[in-house]
């Protein structure tokens, strides 16, 4: 296992869209290093791009996904939904790739979904609150649609300027 570099928006990787899975269990390495580099980063969940693989894989947090602190993430594989509820939420919403900042997003408050286990297998997974939010939110990334896309055009710059000036700042110091 080995923490991977999170692309950071604006990277451009970010905005490929991931393709369909054809043989979940060559992921399981992948999965490893992913779950060792979202711990480090203590996300909720952590989909495929933002460690640079355009493949349709993301992890939930397994107590975000309604499991004990100590069990495992949950990995969603070609990951679809099945229903979200009617009734909404706004809530602020982060992101390991939009580091320190902070957008108020409207997702569906329950939401069902179908994927594949690292087996092959289907499950399907219901959450409220958070895990809803987590799904929606990592299927968004498989996707290509970022927080930058849930604001305006001018805290969209900002956003981007400040996540620029920030890795700048990194690099010189390194
Ligand atoms: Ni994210």
């Amino acid at each position: 296992m080995a923490i991977r570099k999170i692309l950071r928006y604006p990277d451009p990787k970010l905005r490929l869209v991931s393709k369909p899975v054809s043989d979940p269990a060559s992921l399981r390495a992948l999965v490893a290093d992913m779950t060792e580099t979202m711990y480090a980063s203590k996300g909720a969940g952590l989909a495929a791009i933002q460690v640079g693989e355009p493949v349709r894989l993301f992890i939930i947090e397994a107590a975000v996904a309604g499991g004990k602190e100590e069990d495992p993430p949950v990995v969603f594989i070609n990951p679809e939904i099945i229903w979200l509820s009617r009734e909404r939420e706004t809530n602020e919403e982060g992101c390991l790739s939009f580091p320190g900042i902070y957008v108020p997003v409207e997702r569906a408050l329950r939401a069902r979904f179908r994927a594949l286990d690292l087996d092959g297998k289907p499950f399907e997974a219901e959450g409220s609150d958070l895990f809803a939010r987590a799904m929606q939110h990592e299927l968004d990334h498989l996707d290509a649609k970022l927080l930058a896309d849930y604001v305006g055009r001018i805290k969209r710059q900002l956003i981007t300027r400040r996540l620029q000036r920030e890795a700048e700042e990194e690099g010189a110091s390194e």
